[in-house]
């Protein structure tokens, strides 16, 4: 009810409205009204109130929450169960729990931040308090799980997609980091529960730097890692950004369902910045270093070592060498 309460105020912006009108037009009590009103303010929503015209909202607290991310989707399926969190340890962790308790696929879990964000490789993520998108989806595909690793490039490339629209020159690094001015700005972490022909699910951690000021990364990242605030010099509503995402993730993923990767493989190699580029690929204890040449049909990257021999790298550690930073 109080997403309902929510949801008449912002449909009716810059009006004073009433608690009889909305008691009356939502089909509640006055009590209740008060009540969901008073739970709002405390939310940090910030309403004027005038004893004869009603409550006018005149301003909405910067939260990733069900009540200011749900009204805004466009999506048929995805973040229609949305699970909300100011603290957890990792969302991919929870929804790996929610996963294994049956949650519908497109459930969304999101957290104000994670004391235990999981990074690829075994790493940490740096995910603080209101200042970033940290999120997990589960997708219940029936494909293959030999498919699966396809699914981070048309993440990377749907998140790449909503960034360029808002005039972000985001790049795709192989296989799913996000890089801005040689900088990574978003990271994904795939994971997978499967048997050899089935997928029971799959989760995919999104983790998107968003209002992090350079001086409060950890100072091993502060070369290495940006935000959007940090290179575009103002900050940004992350909700707004959410709803976008889940918009272009769930139109790629329905038409790769209906017509296979084709697509995302031609939208990845036009947005990527590996191909073409020297790479260093680091392997067991050592590394090698060539030129990143394509992608095979799995999504894996061909590089062309400099002894001219052809090595595919499926997993691991790539880095660009022209940009010095990551
Ligand atoms: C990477 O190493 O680049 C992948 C980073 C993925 C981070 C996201 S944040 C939301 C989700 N929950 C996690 O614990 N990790 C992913």
């Amino acid at each position: 009810m109080r997403s309902k309460i929510l949801s008449y105020f912002l449909n009716h912006p810059g009006e004073y409205i009433s608690g009889e009108k909305i008691s009356e037009d939502l089909n509640i009590s006055r009590a209740a009204v008060w009540k969901h009103l008073k739970a709002l303010k405390e939310e940090g929503y910030q309403f004027d109130s005038q004893s004869r015209k009603g409550y006018l909202l005149q301003s909405i607290p910067d939260l990733v929450s069900e009540e200011l991310v749900v009204p805004r989707l466009l999506t048929k399926y995805l973040g229609r169960r949305y699970k909300y969190f100011k603290e957890v340890d990792s969302t991919n962790q929870k929804a790996r729990e929610l996963a294994n308790q049956g949650a519908p696929e497109g459930t969304v879990v999101i957290s104000e931040t994670q004391n235990q964000g999981k990074g690829r490789l075994q790493r940490g993520w740096f995910s603080p308090m209101y200042k970033g998108i940290w999120l997990s989806l589960i997708l219940r595909p029936h494909f293959l799980p030999q498919e699966a690793p396809k699914m981070t490039l048309l993440i990377a490339v749907a998140i790449a997609k909503v960034l360029r629209a808002n005039q972000i020159p985001i790049g795709i690094k192989w296989p799913n980091d996000l890089l801005l001015e040689g900088r990574k700005m978003v990271g994904i972490l795939t994971e997978l529960s499967a048997e050899i022909e089935q997928i029971h699910y799959v989760i995919v951690g999104i983790g998107i730097n968003i209002n992090i000021a350079k001086q409060e990364f950890p100072l091993d990242l502060q070369e290495s890692a940006t935000s959007l605030q940090d290179f575009s010099g103002r900050s940004w509503r992350r909700e707004k950004i959410v709803a976008e995402i889940l918009a272009e993730i769930e139109k790629l993923y329905d038409h790769v369902l209906e017509n296979g990767f084709a697509e995302v493989f031609r939208l990845w190699k036009e947005m990527n910045i590996t191909l073409g580029s020297e790479v260093r690929v680091l392997c067991g204890d050592g590394f090698y270093e060539g030129v990143a040449t394509d992608l095979d049909a799995s999504g894996a990257l061909w590089v062309q070592k400099n002894d001219g021999t052809k090595e595919l790298v499926q997993a691991g550690d790539v880095s660009i060498r022209s940009i010095s930073k990551n």
